[in-house]
C-alpha cells in the first residue's frame, strides 16, 4: 500500500444523504494512514476555481449525523469542456493532489473518467445519490433514507386519501430508475407502482382502477417515478380523469426527498465506502467505482457503472400486483 498521498475528496451532482458521513471516513481513514486530505468544494466547479483546503480529522466532526454535503455539490457545465477540466488539474496539482475521491452519481463520474483519460490523474468514485441507479453496488448512498423519507410523506397521504375517498398519484424523484418508487410503493402499500423499467399499459390501469372504484375501493395510492414514460403524475391524473369518475390528486414530492439526516443504513454503507475508497486509493487503484455487492466491497471499472444496467429484481413488482390484487379480491367478494 502506497502512504503519503495528497488526496483531494469531493462531492459532485445532486446532494444525498449519507455523503458527509462518506466525507468523514475518506477524511478520517486517508488521514489514520498518513495522507494528506484536501476538501475540493462545490464539486468540480470548486477544483476549477481552485476552492481548496486541507482537512484535518477534526474538520470532519459531528457531520456524520446531517443531510447534504459540507463541502457542497455542483453540476458544472464548464467541467464538461476540455478547457474547464485542464484548469481543473491545473489547480489540483498547485495543491500537489495527485488522487481525487468522488462522491457522486453516473454524471458525476463520466467526468471523473474524462479526466483520468486526459490528465495524469488517479480518481476512484464512490455512489452518492437518492438515485440507486450505478451498476456495481446493491445501494447507493442516500437511497435509504430518500424512501425513508418518500414513505413519511405516502403515509401521511394515504390518511387524508382515505378521509376523502381520493385516489392520490405520488411522484417521486429517480429521474429514469425506478428504485425509489419501487421502494416506496411497496413500503407504503401502494395499489400501483409505475416505473421506466416496466412500462405500464395505460388501458389496463385506468380498466383496473375504475373496476377498484366501481367496487368500492374508498382510496388509492399510485407512486410513479419523475422519469415514468407514460409522463409525470400531472398528466397521468389528466389522462385518467378522462375515463374514471373519481376524485383524483397528484402529490409530487420533489427535492425534499433529498434532505434530512441520513439513516443509519446509509451512514454505515458511507461509512463503509468511504473507507474502502482510500485503501483503493493506497493500492494503486485507479479509474473505478467502490460499492457495496452482496455485503462484499467491490471494484467496478467507472465505465461499467453507467454503460451497464443494474437488474433490478422485478419479482418485487409482481409481488406487489399480488398484495395489491388481494384486497381486490376481497372487494369484489363484498360488492
Ligand atoms: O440524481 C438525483 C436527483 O435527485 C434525481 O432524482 C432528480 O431527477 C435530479 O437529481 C434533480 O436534479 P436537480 O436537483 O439538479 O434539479
Amino acid at each position: 500500500m502506497s502512504q503519503g498521498k495528497y488526496i483531494g475528496v469531493l462531492t459532485s451532482g445532486g446532494d444525498a444523504p449519507g455523503m458527509n458521513a462518506a466525507i468523514r471516513a475518506v477524511v478520517r481513514t486517508g488521514i489514520y494512514h498518513g495522507n494528506t486530505l484536501f476538501g475540493i468544494n462545490r464539486g468540480y466547479q470548486g477544483m476549477i476555481e481552485g476552492d481548496i483546503e486541507q482537512l484535518n480529522r477534526y474538520s470532519v466532526s459531528n457531520i456524520i449525523k446531517d443531510g447534504g454535503t459540507c463541502l457542497q455539490t455542483a453540476r458544472s457545465n464548464e467541467f464538461l469542456t476540455k478547457e474547464g477540466r485542464e484548469k481543473a488539474f491545473k489547480n489540483i496539482k498547485r495543491f500537489g493532489i495527485d488522487s481525487i475521491i468522488v462522491i457522486g452519481g453516473d454524471g458525476s463520474f463520466r467526468g471523473l473518467h474524462q479526466l483520468i483519460q486526459e490528465f495524469p490523474i488517479q480518481g476512484i468514485g464512490l455512489p452518492g445519490t437518492i438515485d440507486n441507479d450505478l451498476y456495481g453496488t446493491d445501494f447507493t448512498i442516500g437511497f435509504d433514507t430518500a424512501v425513508n423519507t418518500a414513505l413519511e410523506a405516502i403515509d401521511k397521504i394515504r390518511d387524508t386519501a382515505s378521509s376523502h375517498s381520493r385516489l392520490f398519484i405520488i411522484e417521486v424523484m429517480g429521474r429514469t430508475s425506478g428504485y425509489i418508487a419501487l421502494y416506496t410503493g411497496i413500503g407504503g402499500g401502494a395499489e400501483d407502482i409505475l416505473i421506466p423499467e416496466a412500462p405500464m399499459d395505460m388501458q389496463k390501469l385506468t380498466a383496473k382502477l375504475n373496476a377498484q372504484h366501481k367496487a368500492g375501493k374508498k382510496s388509492s395510492i399510485i407512486v410513479i417515478t419523475e422519469g415514468e414514460a407514460a409522463g409525470g403524475a400531472l398528466e397521468i391524473k389528466s389522462n385518467i380523469e378522462k375515463v374514471i369518475d373519481w376524485d383524483i390528486k397528484v402529490s409530487v414530492l420533489g427535492h425534499v426527498q433529498r434532505g434530512g439526516d441520513p439513516s443509519a443504513f446509509d451512514r454505515v454503507l458511507a461509512s463503509r465506502l468511504g473507507y474502502e475508497s482510500v485503501l483503493a486509493v493506497m493500492n494503486n487503484e485507479n479509474d473505478k467505482m467502490v460499492g457495496m455487492v452482496n455485503n462484499i466491497a467491490t471494484l467496478t471499472p467507472l465505465e461499467d457503472t453507467w454503460t451497464k444496467k443494474k437488474d433490478m429484481d422485478m419479482t418485487y413488482l409482481k409481488m406487489n400486483e399480488v398484495l395489491a390484487a388481494q384486497q381486490e379480491k376481497a372487494l369484489e367478494v363484498i360488492a
